[in-house]
Formats: C-alpha cells, structure tokens, sequence
C-alpha cells in the first residue's frame, strides 16, 4: 500500500429532477455571470438546456453561450471560450455534456486564470496555479471528468492530445440525473461503459497489490457495470441500470479505486494517441488497446490477472495454470467488449488496416520522442509501445 490522499471535494446532486438545483448551487459557489458550455446537439434536442436556460433566467443570474465542443475537444474552442469569458466577464463555467464539455469548461477556466497561452498548462511549460469555478450537468456516464483531477484537450496543430491534471481541476458541482442518459446511442453508452470500466482496471493494475478493500471495491465497480451494460443496451430507459451506471462513471475516476495504488494509466497514454490521430471515441479506442496490453505485461504479475479472471469474468480457476486462467480472463474481457459492440483491434476501431508508419508515429508521440516511458504495473518504452499498437493492429 502505498500513502495516498484521498480529496474528493465535487458536491453531487443525484436523481430524478436534480436539475432544479442548478441555479442554487451556482449561487452557492460563488457564480454572478455564467458561461453555459455544451457540445452539438443532443443536450439542445433532449430540452435539457431548455431547463438549464430556465433555471438561470428565474434565479436572475446573467449567462453567455457557447456550443459546438466536439468529442475529443479541441485548443480552438477553448480559446474561443476564454476570449468571450474575458469580454464578457464571467466568473464561473457551467458545462452542460459529458466529458468533452466539461473538459473544455476545465481548460477555459485554466485560461481565464493564466497569463500565459493555455496550451503551456498541457505540455509542461507551466504549472496551473489558479482555475475559475466549474459545475457540470453530467449527460453520459463515461469519462468521469465530473469528480476527477483530468481535463484532456486536443490541440489541431500536431494532432496532439494531452492532458493537465490535478485538484484545481475538479468541479464544485456536478448534477446527475440517470433520466438525461436515457437518449445515449448504444454505442455512446458502451464507449462510456468501457471507459469507466476502464478507470478502475488502471488502478487495480498496480505494481502494489496488497488493498484488499481497494481490490473489492474496484470488482465490484466492474462486476456491476459488466451485468447491467447489456440491460441498459437492450431497455435505455431502465432507471435503476441507468442510475448505478452512472454513480459506478463518477465512482471509477474519483480516485476511490485508487487509494493505496500507484496505477498503470498505459492503456489510456496508448489510447490518447490514437484518438489525437483518427479522432476516434476515446471509450472504443480503450477497447481496442487493452487486451493486447494485458497479454504484452500478465507475465508480470500473472496472479493479478487471474484474479481479474476469477472474481470479475466468472472464469474458472484452474489451479495447475494459473497462466491459462488468467489468458481465458482477457479473453473474456474481449468477448464481454464485443458484446457491447466495441473494437478489440485497431482495425475494428478505425475500419482499415493501421500504417506501419502510423504505429512508428503514434509511439513516437506517446515516449515523447523516447524520452519518457508508461506504466507502473509494467514500465514501457516506446519499443513496447509499438510491439503492443503491433499485436493490437
Ligand atoms: O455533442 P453532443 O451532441 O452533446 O453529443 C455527445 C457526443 O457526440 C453525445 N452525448 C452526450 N450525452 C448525450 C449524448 N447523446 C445523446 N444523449 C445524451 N445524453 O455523446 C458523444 C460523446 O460525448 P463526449 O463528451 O465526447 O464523451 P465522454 O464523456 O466519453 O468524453 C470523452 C472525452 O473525455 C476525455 C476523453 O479523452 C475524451 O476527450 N477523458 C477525460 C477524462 C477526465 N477529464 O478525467 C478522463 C478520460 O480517461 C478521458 O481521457
Ligand atoms: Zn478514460
């Protein structure tokens, strides 16, 4: 086990109705004119930034607009955003979306509170010192970027995706009504089913495995999450699936299934590139990485798989091969994935065969032009980085 600091600061607002507080929790936190921030058109279509507009008009708080944040959300956006807050004077950010937007909301409130270009903060030229305030109305169950320290931004010169974390990033507030997932697309649903999934297997693959409650709670999270996917891919409107779906999002990168752990995070540093490169939905790009990098890294610690095997994929334990078993676990995991309709290999995720010059770029990107390596279950260099994109192409 190692020392950790578990600050998990967000106040959540969950249920039916929970929107109706969103002007009191505004005023709560600080908030006199407001930037309402969402993505195309969904939160349009649904009537939820009618509600959203409504509630601010009543409460008298004054707001500015702006949609259009793209899935994998982009620097010039942001930059947009931090113009109209400086002209406008706005002094706390609500995101109406789901990770895209609330990670955009992030960034612009890095922004407003940095003298210098925001793009400094995501590559390390500077340290954010300060954020604006930002509550969020969350409307898929997925990124976690609700209760988390991240905020994953894609800046369009270089196809660089890249992230800035840490507690300034966090939201004052997030509203969480289950009935706003109802109009998720199956495949939205199941991207944001595997991206949660996957928050908790980051952490459960630690070099440290010595957290038994750490370990219960992070099956847990991927036990329910596996047995309800397909309930709310058959009835998107079930209430209660919908509700511990999304409870299960926040709960899977608010850092409870990280306490004690140091993490791995390879699969989401492998992942980032391709969604820089191809644009794809960070969720399906996960998919399509990680049984390629749990076969490259289980010898490491293969009784780490296998007890992912046994206790979340119902994979029997063979006890004379603990090798087979904890295979037969990945194996399962990939099954599970294409049952929800997600790739298992890049040619699944982009529709074509991956250049071998991409994968050559793609690790180039990720080791920072080999400069640097990822994981902490198993450290990888940007050799491992291409051998993996190779087994998973
Ligand atoms: O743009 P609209 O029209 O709203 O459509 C969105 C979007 O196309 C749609 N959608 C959202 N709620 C809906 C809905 N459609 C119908 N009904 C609803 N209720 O879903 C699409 C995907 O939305 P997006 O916000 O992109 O999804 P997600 O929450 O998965 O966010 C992905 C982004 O978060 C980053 C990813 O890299 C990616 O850029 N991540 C952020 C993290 C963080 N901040 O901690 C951690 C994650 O690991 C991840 O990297
Ligand atoms: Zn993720």
């Amino acid at each position: 086990m190692i020392v950790f600091n578990y600050y998990t600061p967000t106040e959540v607002v969950f249920g039916k109705n929970s929107e109706q507080q969103i002007a009191a929790l505004v005023k709560k936190y600080g908030g006199k004119k407001l930037l309402l921030h969402y993505g195309g058109k969904s939160a349009e279509r649904s009537g939820l930034l009618d509600v959203v507009r409504q509630q601010l008009k009543e409460a008298g708080i004054p707001f500015v607009e702006l949609g259009g944040v793209v899935p994998n959300p982009l620097l010039s956006k942001v930059r947009e955003g931090i113009a109209l807050c400086q002209q406008e004077g706005v002094d706390f950010l609500l995101a109406v979306g789901g990770g895209s937007v609330i990670d955009s909301c992030k960034a612009i409130a890095y922004g407003l509170a940095y003298e210098g270009d925001v793009w400094d903060l995501f590559v390390g030229k500077a340290e954010p010192q300060a954020a604006y305030p930002v509550g969020c109305v969350l409307t898929i169950p997925a990124a976690g970027s609700e209760m988390s320290t991240g905020c994953v931004i894609t800046n369009e010169e270089g196809a660089l995706k890249r992230s800035c974390d840490g507690n300034l990033g966090r939201c004052r507030f997030a509203v969480m009504n289950p009935e706003r997932t109802f109009t998720l697309p199956p495949f939205q649903t199941a991207c944001g089913i595997t991206d949660m999934m996957m928050h908790t297997l980051e952490r459960y693959f630690s070099k440290e495995d010595d957290m038994t409650l750490t370990d219960n709670v992070a099956e847990a999270i991927l036990r329910t999450v596996k047995e309800l996917a397909p309930v709310v891919l058959q009835n998107p409107t079930d209430y209660r699936s919908r509700a511990q779906i999304m409870w299960a999002g926040s709960l899977a990168h608010n850092d409870l299934t990280g306490c004690g752990m140091s993490g791995d995070w390879s699969t989401h540093q492998l992942e980032h590139e391709l969604s820089g490169m191809f644009g794809v939905a960070h969720g399906a790009g996960l998919a399509a990485v990680w049984p390629s990098w749990a076969r490259y890294v289980c010898p490491t610690n293969v009784s780490r798989f296998v007890r992912l095997a046994v206790n979340v994929m119902g994979v029997a334990n063979d006890f004379t091969d603990p090798e087979g078993t904890a295979l037969r676990g990945i194996a399962a995991m990939e099954q599970f994935f294409h049952s929800i309709g997600m790739p298992v290999t890049i040619h699944e995720l982009i529709g074509r065969e991956i250049k071998d010059e991409e994968i050559v770029e793609m690790a180039r990107k990720c080791s920072n032009n080999g400069s640097s390596c990822i994981g902490g279950f198993k450290t990888l260099n940007q050799d491992d980085m291409e051998k993996i994109y190779r087994m998973a192409k």
